[in-house]
């Protein structure tokens, strides 16, 4: 007779603080939850929120991997919780929300008010210079092949893993990070966009942009899209430095 195999149960410890408390204080708080097949932290964090506590906060939308939104430090590692199967974790699994982005409470932040402002500052956008919108223009043939280069570096969700893996923005906090130098080489590559270089250089030729970046490769680690982050930085260096050079 086969015998049955229980089912863990995973300590789950959550750091949890609301800082529109002015009587909370952060502290760790763990709870049991009972492993299922294919169970992912955002199975276990739902469990938690309908069996124990239904205070906690959490933010997750397309569980898909698509969204972003549900970034947190998973035993002090930068990803997606709802990527992440809990069958991969130890028994005993710590939870912290992301550093550096405004925390909302418990493992909700606010990344959406930090990326608005880094596409703000670093005109995320196609630049045409066309004075007037002409919309019986045919859009500019491009490679197949560059086609997918610019597709590749469109998959970045705006996580934030990347900076809250980048120790270079814990020392400058206007560093724009490997998420800003990826959008930067994005719109580089796109023949759409009309600035020219001295442009690009204007905007992140400098300590807050790729001459800020201390190559300490965290970003990359824990981009949980893979993108290829160090090649890209490595690509605006070089044409950084071309473009210093000419003048
Ligand atoms: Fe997230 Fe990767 Fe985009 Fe950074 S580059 S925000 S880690 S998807
Ligand atoms: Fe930070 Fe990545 Fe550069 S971790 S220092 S942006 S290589
Ligand atoms: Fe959308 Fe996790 S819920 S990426």
């Amino acid at each position: 007779m086969s015998e049955e195999i229980k089912p863990r149960i995973l300590k789950i410890n959550v750091l949890r603080f609301d800082p529109n408390d002015k009587n909370d204080f952060p502290h760790i708080e763990t709870f049991e939850v009972e492993e299922a097949d294919g169970m992912t932290l955002y199975i276990a964090l739902n469990e938690i929120r309908e069996h124990n506590d239904n205070s906690l906060m959490f933010d997750f939308v397309c569980r898909a991997g698509i969204c972003g939104s549900c970034s947190m430090l998973v035993d002090g590692r930068p990803t997606l919780a709802c990527r992440t199967l809990t069958s991969k974790l130890g028994e005993s699994i710590t939870l912290a929300p992301l550093p550096l982005f405004k925390l909302i409470k418990d493992l909700s932040i606010y990344s959406g008010e930090w990326m608005r402002g880094l596409n703000e500052r670093l005109e995320t956008w196609i630049h045409d210079k066309e004075e007037e919108l002409n919309f019986d223009k045919l859009e500019e043939r491009m490679e197949p092949e560059l086609a997918d280069e610019i597709y590749e570096l469109d998959r970045c969700v705006e996580c934030g893993c990347c900076v809250a893996g980048c120790g270079t923005i814990q020392m400058k906090p206007d560093f724009v990070g490997a998420v800003g130098l990826n959008k930067i080489a994005r719109y580089h590559l796109d023949p759409r966009d009309k600035r020219d270089d001295e442009e690009y250089y204007e905007l992140i030729g400098n300590e807050d942009g790729v001459f800020g970046c201390m190559t300490l490769l965290g970003c990359e680690d824990v981009c949980p899209k893979d993108l290829p982050l160090q090649s890209k930085i490595a690509y605006l260096r070089r044409m950084m430095i071309k473009t210093a050079l000419k003048n």
